[in-house]
């Protein structure tokens, strides 16, 4: 064995035994549910499967509604089903609101050395700042439904007249359409359209942005949950943190740009919105401050958090239309009838439009985009459904097992929109409440009235 070898047979065997010793201190004397049988280091990772959602649910069935595991390095508790999610996410010390500090996370706080929205534990400050960020969404998703409105029809009407010249004579794929369309209308939403150039060099920094920052995050992921990987692998830290400031520096230019153009009595888009709000709180000017880099960074955790997500679901729901071609006859026929060839859908079609409806949630059920939601944190000692989940416990909110729970839907396992529909064509409201998708609770998505 070459010296080269030993060492590193030391150094490696010196490193595990540091971090076991770590584990076993940090678990001793915490109060956990019991859940299957992991391994030293890497805890569960190793068997999360193919499709993890499918493999938790064995899970719950074995162990109950409230069961641990260990994701990598972290205590983690995973909460299932109806009843037991939404008292965890509703509890009323808000005990399981807060973030893990998970290497993504720890890096995203590092460009303005505070906490961040989306990924940022949560405080009084946090409290304000989801506040500023849902009325500035709010202005242009209730208030003034125009703006969005306009945008997400020109946007559709573009992409439907692009997608039929590209591919009605040859197949291809439509991912890469697909998000960048999505990115270009969050983008507008965000910042107004801008200069063409400009416009279309962000879009696309935006989308690789986001497609990479998933690999980081996406549940599971072993750099994010084995902290000492970074002493491994230091350069996969320094790709996130480049690939942040790529994000960051549109970000950043935009509101530059925002504040030498700014007119209060036009507010134009969510950047004017945000940086016109107003960071200090008279009445709690003690109690904590939110600095207007962070409240300004907010519009960065807006730009990256919707596009995935709403891309993918997008992509799914025309994956199943391609699947079960006679539900997309009934969506073609119910648009038909209702709106007619001489003008685009519009929102306040909605209620009519019963059946388009209920295969867009029953997708968003059937596939559960976020199946764990984002990784919550308990902030203190706290119950769920009488069993004892410590402080600084990873809390895993499984919106799958809720969208499969077979008490509730009967038979989960099947694409079935009729299921969310009454005989008089009136929609199953306490039914379309079960639809959980945004998560739910005080953390749960701020995008949510964007997409309804
Ligand atoms: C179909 C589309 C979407 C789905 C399924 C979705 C789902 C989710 C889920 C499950 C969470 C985690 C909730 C929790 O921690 O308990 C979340 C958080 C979040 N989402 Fe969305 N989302 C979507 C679209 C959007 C859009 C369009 C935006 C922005 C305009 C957005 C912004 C955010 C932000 C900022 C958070 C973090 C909230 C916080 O930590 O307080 N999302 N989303």
């Amino acid at each position: 064995m070459s010296v080269v070898t030993t060492v590193l047979l030391i150094l490696s065997t010196a490193f595990i035994t540091f971090f076991f010793i770590k584990w076993v201190l940090q678990s001793k004397g915490k109060r956990y549910p019991k859940g299957p049988m992991g391994l030293p280091i890497v805890g569960h990772l190793p068997f999360f499967g193919r499709h993890p959602p499918s493999t938790f649910m064995k899970w719950w069935e074995s162990y109950g509604n409230v069961f641990s595991i260990r994701l990598g390095s972290w205590n983690t508790v995973v909460v299932n089903g109806y009843k037991a999610v939404k008292a965890a996410a509703e509890h009323p010390n808000d005990a399981f609101s807060g973030r893990p500090k998970f290497i993504s996370s720890e890096v995203l706080a590092e460009r303005i050395h505070e906490d961040v929205f989306a990924f940022g534990n949560f405080s009084p400050v946090y409290l304000k700042q989801r506040n500023l960020a849902s009325k500035a969404l709010r202005l242009f998703t209730s208030k003034r439904k125009d703006v969005i409105e306009e945008l997400v029809t020109n946007e559709a009407v573009a992409f439907a007249d692009s997608l039929v010249r590209k591919f009605s004579t040859s197949p291809g794929h439509i991912e890469l359409e697909v998000q960048i369309l999505v990115v270009r209308i969050i983008y507008q939403f965000l910042y107004g359209r801008g200069e063409q150039v400009d416009f279309d060099r962000h879009v696309k920094i935006i989308y690789r942005e986001v497609e990479e920052f998933n690999k980081f995050t996406g549940s599971g992921s072993a750099l994010d949950v084995l902290p000492w990987l970074r002493y491994i692998i230091p350069w996969k830290v320094d790709a996130l943190r480049k690939l942040t400031a790529k994000g960051d520096a549109i970000m950043w230019e935009q509101v530059q740009k925002h504040y030498e153009t700014f007119s209060a009595d036009h507010i134009r888009d969510v950047a004017d919105a945000i940086i016109t709000s107003d960071a200090e709180d008279e009445e709690n000017k003690d109690r904590y401050v939110l600095t207007r880099a962070r409240l300004n960074l907010t519009l960065a955790d807006l730009q990256g958090a919707g596009a995935d997500t709403t891309s993918k679901t997008m992509l799914w729901l025309i994956l199943y239309m391609t699947k079960y071609p006679q539900i997309q006859e009934r969506v073609f026929a119910e648009i038909n009838t209702v709106i007619g060839k001489s003008r685009n859908v519009e929102l306040k079609d909605k209620p009519n439009l019963v059946y388009t409806n209920a295969v867009i949630l029953e997708v968003m059920r059937i596939v559960t985009q976020v199946p764990f939601s984002l990784p919550h944190f308990s902030m203190t000692d706290a119950k769920i459904e009488g069993l004892d989940v410590d402080k600084d416990t990873v809390v895993l909110f499984n919106l799958y097992s809720i969208h499969h729970e077979k008490e509730f839907w009967g038979d989960p396992e099947y694409f079935r929109p009729e299921r969310f529909i009454l005989d008089d064509n009136s929609f199953i409201r306490f039914k379309n409440n079960h639809v959980l998708a945004f998560g739910l609770g005080r953390r749960r998505c701020v995008g949510e009235s964007s997409q309804k």
